[in-house]
């Protein structure tokens, strides 16, 4: 490792060597200063399939300083070498790892066994850090970050605080968390206070890995670097917007999270809010953390409350039944190992929802989430109003198709237009399509959500984390929903369709037919 340049905010460098675009209008981000990362629960999945593979993409990429470590802790008992070979394993696994890689990552690795509820590990533990960065010239710049159970944010909060590792004499010191931040508004608040008595908000780093989705980062671009799309993009030409994640797969091996949380906890009070505040945030004066997190708040703030009619008219809650789904018979959700035989826990969610501000009112978010269904798609439409009149209502009639734009987010990564054309040959009128495809005509890096969530946390920038309190509005926004657990208005839908026949109407607006 090289000498300690002097500890301090990382920054942001302009024109490194690796940028792919050293002439065009691109910022190369990199961390120059040393920094520790401490992973809690290391040997979990999260660390594993994640956060080591995008550590090890970050460092071949050049956007890590060459002084660096990675300090690996949980409860179970390993030594340097046994950590070393599981994490080797894992990037190999879920990353690559070019020739020769290994063996400049491998000695930056060590690990520590820690007890998250016991004060005395974590002094041992920054008696450890202390000694590390002061032989290798670290410096006092450390993330930690918490890839445990939520239950154990708040005692590894308080013990890193008071083992003085909350402190920020000698470097940063920040805290990453990963959603869900509570599990409805008052535990939310609780979680926050523990933190907040411990660590300052600069300092806490709540992560959506969506916002950190190539494509999802995106959306702001299209919508403010073009002149094109912002004097359309309201109530006057918008019919309404369709915000779609639809995943293929199950609840898989994490019925104990799941059940208790469920589709509305997992994928609604995090990612999809997010998605619909891009797509309707004013724009902010300048693409800077607050001020983007403010616009955000304004719209979670105008979100229209669901009263007990919309919960009977604009919300469908649906669970998986059997079926089969990529070509092979998927268990029902009540089957899956893990859940309860009397779970109500939905996993299907289509709902309507507006936002009552002057650009939006009257314009309908269709937003459907669920698990099990017919393919992984997630995707973002803007469907444009009819032509107001129809001059050629004599050879095609009155109805003419209207625009739509689609943002795909994954998989396929694109932006297409749907707009009218004249046939060629007869006087026929056509819809066609302009397609965007993310990648075309590119060859340079590209980050992995979880590479760019720790590469901004490393330079302390917060645009793309959850500020608390959008958190909260949106535990707010959703709390009449969680407390519809009538299991009459929990709809089964088989495995491998797009979701229950009650949902029909929400999900046409997707182009989409139920099961
Ligand atoms: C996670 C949810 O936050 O997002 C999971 O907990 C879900 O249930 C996942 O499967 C979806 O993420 P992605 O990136 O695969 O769309």
């Amino acid at each position: 490792m090289a000498d300690a340049p002097t500890p301090g905010v990382a920054e942001v460098v302009l024109g490194r060597p690796k940028n792919p675009f050293p002439e065009a209008a691109c910022r190369f981000d990199a961390v120059e200063e040393p920094v520790t990362i401490i992973i809690f629960g290391v040997t979990g999945d999260l660390a594993g399939r994640m956060l080591m593979p995008a550590l090890a993409a970050l460092y071949e990429g050049g956007n890590l300083s060459e002084n660096f470590a990675v300090v690996g802790a949980s409860r179970t008992d390993l030594n340097d070498d046994s950590f070393r070979e599981r994490m080797r394993q894992s990037i190999e696994t879920h990353g690559s790892l070019p020739p020769g890689q290994w063996e400049k990552l491998a000695p930056r690795l060590t690990y520590r066994q820690v007890h998250y509820d016991d004060p005395a590990s974590f002094a041992m533990l920054a008696e450890y850090l202390d000694g590390m960065c002061e032989a290798s010239g670290l410096g006092g710049n450390r993330v930690f970050y918490l890839a445990v159970p939520p239950t154990a944010y708040e005692d590894i909060a308080v013990n890193l605080a008071k083992a003085g590792l909350a402190e920020e004499t000698k470097g940063y010191s920040r805290l990453v968390i990963e959603k869900p931040f509570g599990h409805d508004l008052a535990t939310a608040r609780v979680l926050e206070q523990a933190l907040h008595t411990r660590f300052s908000e600069h300092q806490i780093f709540r992560i959506d890995h969506y916002l950190a989705k190539e494509t999802v980062q995106n959306i702001l671009m299209l919508r403010f670097a073009n002149a094109i799309f912002e004097p359309v993009w309201n109530r006057r030409y918008v019919d309404y917007v369709s915000i779609m994640a639809a995943e293929s797969i199950g609840v898989e091996h994490r019925a104990s999270y799941y059940d208790h949380f469920g589709v509305l906890r997992d994928m609604f009070q995090n990612h999809m809010m997010q998605l619909l505040s891009l797509c309707a945030i004013e724009p902010p004066s300048l693409f800077e953390a607050e001020l983007v997190r403010d616009e955000k708040t304004k719209v979670f703030r105008a979100l229209r409350p669901f009263n007990e009619h919309d919960l009977r008219e604009n919300l469908v809650l649906g669970q998986y039944a059997s079926g089969v789904a990529g070509g092979e018979r998927a268990p029902a959700y009540l089957d899956e190992e893990g859940v309860p035989g009397d779970s109500s826990t939905p996993t299907f969610a289509a709902m309507k929802v507006y936002v009552d501000n002057w650009r939006w009112q009257g314009v309908p978010f269709y937003m459907v989430s669920g698990k099990r269904l017919a393919a992984k798609r997630t995707e973002i439409a803007v469907q444009f109003k009819p032509v107001p009149y129809s001059m050629f209502r004599e050879i095609f009639g009155d109805h003419i198709k209207a625009n739509r734009l689609t943002l795909r987010i994954q998989p396929d990564e694109q932006v297409s237009l749907t707009f009218q054309a004249k046939a060629p040959g007869p006087m026929c009128l056509r819809s066609v399509t302009m397609n965007f495809n993310y990648y075309q005509g590119y060859e340079g890096p590209s980050l992995s959500a979880y590479a760019k969530v720790l590469l901004d946390c490393m330079l302390g920038d917060q645009t793309l984390f959850w500020r608390q309190d959008g958190v909260e509005l949106c535990w707010k926004f959703l709390a009449p929903m969680l407390g519809e657990t009538d299991p009459d208005r929990l709809f089964l839908y088989k495995a491998g369709s797009w979701g229950p026949q009650e949902a029909g109407k929400f999900l046409k607006v997707h182009g989409l037919a139920a099961s």
